[in-house]
């Protein structure tokens, strides 16, 4: 230790303004509340440089919001959706009656969350593809070697993963969501759910939770640093993890996840979001 001081005292001073520097270039796009670019991603990328993006990926859309990652806590984990720790290991050789390899696999997790349904889950995950995630093609791969190092190491590269049409589903017990007759009518699922008898869309009017008008809800979103669209589906099928301050915590019932499919929670999300736009 002694020895090495005198090397590295001196350099304090650049790790403090280099320090500055990373963390003013992390808060920029966090005070915004756009849902991020998409990434630009090369197909000069190495499979570990993908992982890393993927990473970011994962944890800004939304995904979080039903996965947990948790080495050592099984399947189960503590979320909505499957713990992904060790995914690449546990699927190395894809799924009975599914793909046969952990990348096709993963890509039909991804595209079709639907076609193979993981045992003791609800069909709820949305397509990454479809709101709220977004992900254009190279952001599927990168997830796809992120997913790849939570067990193995990455291989991926850009082209190596289907696209979204290209993919066959597989499963032979793959059963198409089951949309409910509302599921094209979030006016309906809102009242249904009862949403509408603790919430308002009126900005300002406070029932038992807060008013749902879109300024507010995009002031929660940047707060919470999310995108609009993963912020909101984030409050609808884990309410506890953002509690807004000044209304009573913990009330809002904790399991719309599993309440509704992949396409009600859509049709909800986009109506929460088009709340308080000009006519
Ligand atoms: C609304 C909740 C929800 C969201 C959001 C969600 N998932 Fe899922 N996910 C699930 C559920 C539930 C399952 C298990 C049922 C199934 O297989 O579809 C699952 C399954 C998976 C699987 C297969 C897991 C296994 O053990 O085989 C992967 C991989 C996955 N999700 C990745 C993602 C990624 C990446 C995102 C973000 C782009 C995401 N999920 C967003 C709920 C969600
Ligand atoms: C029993 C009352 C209750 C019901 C029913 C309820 N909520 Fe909530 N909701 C709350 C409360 C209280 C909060 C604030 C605390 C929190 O974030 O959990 C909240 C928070 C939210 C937020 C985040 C608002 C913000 O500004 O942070 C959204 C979005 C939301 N609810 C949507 C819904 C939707 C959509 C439904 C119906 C599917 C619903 N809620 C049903 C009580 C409820």
């Amino acid at each position: 230790m002694n020895r090495i001081a005198p090397y590295v005292t001196p350099l304090i001073p650049a790790f403090v303004v280099i320090g500055f520097f990373v963390w003013f270039a992390n808060w920029i796009p966090q005070t915004r509340w756009q849902p991020p670019q998409k990434q630009q991603i090369s197909t000069a990328l190495t499979p570990a440089e993908l992982a890393q993006i993927g990473q970011t990926i994962v944890r800004q859309r939304g995904c979080l919001a039903c996965h947990t990652i948790e080495p050592g806590a099984g399947v189960k984990g503590g979320g909505r959706g499957p713990n992904l720790a060790g995914i690449a290991s546990r699927r190395a050789q894809g799924v009975k009656g599914g793909p046969e390899n952990l990348v096709d696999y993963l890509a039909q997790a991804l595209y079709e969350p639907g076609a193979y349904l993981v045992e003791g889950y609800a069909n709820i995950m949305p397509s990454s593809t479809g709101a709220p995630a977004a992900l254009g093609y190279e952001e599927v791969v990168a997830v796809i070697a992120y997913l790849q190092s939570l067990g193995k190491t990455p291989t991926v590269k850009v082209g190596d993963v289907a696209k979204p049409t290209s993919v066959k589903s597989a499963s032979p017990s793959a059963k198409p969501a089951a949309v409910g007759a509302q599921a094209a009518d979030p006016a309906a699922l809102f009242a249904s759910l009862g949403c509408d008898a603790c919430h308002s869309l009126k900005a300002g009017e406070t029932k038992v939770g807060p008013a749902l008008d879109a300024p507010s809800l995009k002031q929660a979103a940047a707060e919470r640093k999310m995108s609009f669209e993963a912020f909101l589906m984030e409050s609808i099928v884990n309410p506890k993890a953002y509690e807004k301050k000044g209304v009573p915590s913990g009330v809002m019932p904790q399991d719309y996840g599993t309440r509704m499919n992949a396409a009600q929670l859509d049709a909800l999300v986009r109506y929460l979001a088009a709340q308080g736009k000009q006519p």
